[in-house]
């Protein structure tokens, strides 16, 4: 197994994961009355499932994921769970990722795995950012006031308002957003 094979595979398993937990999280949110909360982790799993596709097709193979345990909580909590899993992702993980494969310098897999990890490392910033603020209405007992969220379907990155600028972690147009469905 190539070190480049290995991490994308790692990378999926974490998104994979990520969309296990976020999509047990919205029922949660929904559950206790915040939809708007519920909707913002539907937007993430979204996302999540671009990464995973994009990893997949730099991995250039089948590959069944692994699920990681997680733990439930009520929405604060889970806010704050995702929020500090985003934070790492983005900072810890895909950063070190990108320094290991690196090291598998001759495979030809390396520049589009690079692209994938690059934008997932800087989308999951984008993911931190939206859950802060859902924080900050979720601590006042308040939903979150966007009703309108996009992904952008190269790269996964969230907005709350109608694209009309080129994305600005892949640099498409801002026509490769799509209104996430909210049921
Ligand atoms: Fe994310
Ligand atoms: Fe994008």
């Amino acid at each position: 197994m190539s070190i480049l094979k290995d991490y994308l595979k790692k990378a999926i398993d974490g998104e994979f994961s990520a969309t296990q937990k976020y999509t047990e999280f919205a029922d949660i949110a929904q559950n206790e009355g915040f939809s708007n909360i519920a909707y913002l982790f539907k937007a993430l799993t979204a996302a999540e499932n671009i990464h995973i596709k994009n990893h997949t097709n730099a991995l250039k193979e089948e590959y069944q994921p692994e699920v990681e345990e997680f733990t439930r909580g009520t929405t604060i909590e889970n806010v704050k769970d995702a929020m500090e899993a985003e934070f790492w992702e983005s900072k810890t993980m895909y950063k070190n990722y990108l320094k290991e494969i690196k090291k598998d310098k001759k495979n030809p897999l390396l520049k589009v795995a690079q692209l994938s990890f690059e934008w997932a490392r800087d989308v999951e910033y984008t993911h931190y950012q939206a859950l802060k603020l859902a924080l900050k209405y979720i601590e006042k007992g308040k939903d979150l006031d966007y009703s309108e969220i996009y992904v952008c379907k190269v790269c996964g990155d969230i907005i709350f308002t109608k694209p009309t600028e080129i994305c600005p972690i892949c640099g498409h147009d801002p026509a490769f957003y799509f209104k996430v469905k909210r049921n």
